[in-house]
């Protein structure tokens, strides 16, 4: 089985085992949410996580990303991974997504921290595709544009500086930083906070005018692990996007001090991370009975037959195989 079908069958199976249960409208997330209804949860995800990371080692950076853009959009409702149909407009073609988009998380997996995830979030009966493009950064977005980004979800500047960390692994297109290469600002002259000696490789690896959609690492030291490396990149103009190097090269700013912290420190890096990805992952869920439990991942359940229970004579005409968010 590839990975995708592999997480999407994790994931269609936790709702299936789930999405019989009900919940008083008041319910708040809990660590220990399944801890009598599926004590094995815990190691079911492990298993299959740790399955997709040896088929695919960049799948652990994807689905960290992937939670990002699900939490920025109304919440973290999982609303990202709900497919175009007749009336839903789809997250997944909104800019920042599309074809850039993979099913899959794990930060243990890649060598980073663990956390209790607070548990009993339900599925969203809608996506927003304007406020993916609204409200998700981009690459070129400068520090105060990140920290508005950040602050309109209730996330502190520490927040922006830890979270953005997850770039210690995973790769970027070249077409989202390109610009730094040979134009940067319009200026005709690369990006001047990039090193130079990095500055030439990659041009090398993303020739101008070439295949925008080559993918590059976003650490060149360590590209498939979690580590504090992406911290000690940016003290040396070594950051990918501009929005990396941003952090440490916008003279007088706040971000720095954070940056120098977490270059000298992994704990502290790996505690914020831990910290900042819980506190992001609060953002709008839906407990008790808001929302509902999907069947199939990437589909609002069809009909309820009762309203006690919101899963049951769920159909979709669509297939299963497509059940999990697009993948390149
Ligand atoms: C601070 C603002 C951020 C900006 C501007 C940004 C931008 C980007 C861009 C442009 C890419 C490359 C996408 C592509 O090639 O299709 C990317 C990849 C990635 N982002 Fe971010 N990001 C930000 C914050 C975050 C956060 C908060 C997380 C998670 C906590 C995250 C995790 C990742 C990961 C792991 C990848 C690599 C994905 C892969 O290889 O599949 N990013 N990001």
């Amino acid at each position: 089985m590839n990975p995708l079908r592999l997480v999407g069958t994790a994931l269609c199976c936790v709702a299936i085992v789930f999405g019989g249960l009900t919940f008083p409208s008041d319910a708040q997330l809990d660590p220990n949410f399944y801890g009598k209804t599926c004590p094995q949860l815990q190691s079911i995800v492990s298993q299959i996580l740790s399955k997709v990371a040896n088929k695919d080692a960049r799948m652990p950076a994807s689905l960290i990303r992937l939670h990002f853009h699900d939490c920025f959009v109304q919440g973290c409702d999982a609303s990202v991974l709900l497919n175009k149909t007749g009336t839903i407009v789809t997250e997944q073609e909104a800019g920042p997504n599309i074809n850039s988009l993979r099913a899959a998380v794990s930060s243990v997996l890649t060598g980073g921290p663990g956390w209790l995830v607070p548990l009993g979030r339900r599925d969203s009966l809608t996506a927003n595709q304007d406020l993916a493009n609204t409200n998700l950064p981009g690459p070129s977005s400068t520090l105060p544009e990140l920290k508005s980004a950040f602050a309109n979800q209730g996330l502190t500047t520490l927040d922006l500086v830890s979270l953005s960390g997850a770039h210690s692994f995973g790769r970027s297109r070249c077409f989202l930083f390109s610009d730094r290469l040979f134009n940067f600002n319009s200026t005709g002259k690369p990006d001047p906070t990039l090193d130079p000696a990095y500055l030439k490789v990659l041009q090398k690896q993303c020739p101008q005018n070439g295949p925008g959609d080559t993918r590059v690492n976003f650490d060149p030291t360590t590209p498939d692990i979690l580590d504090k490396n992406y911290y000690n990149n940016l003290q040396v103009k070594k950051g990918l996007l501009q929005s990396d190097q941003e952090l440490f090269s916008t003279p007088g700013a706040d971000t720095i001090g954070i940056v120098n912290n977490f270059a000298n420190n992994q704990n502290a890096f790996f505690q914020n991370f831990a910290n900042s990805m819980i506190r992001m992952g609060n953002i709008g869920v839906l407990t008790g009975k808001k929302g509902e439990i999907r069947t199939q991942c990437n589909f609002v359940n069809k009909k309820k037959k009762s309203p006690e229970l919101d899963i049951t004579g769920v159909t979709s005409t669509e297939s299963i195989e497509g059940g999990v968010v697009s993948s390149i």
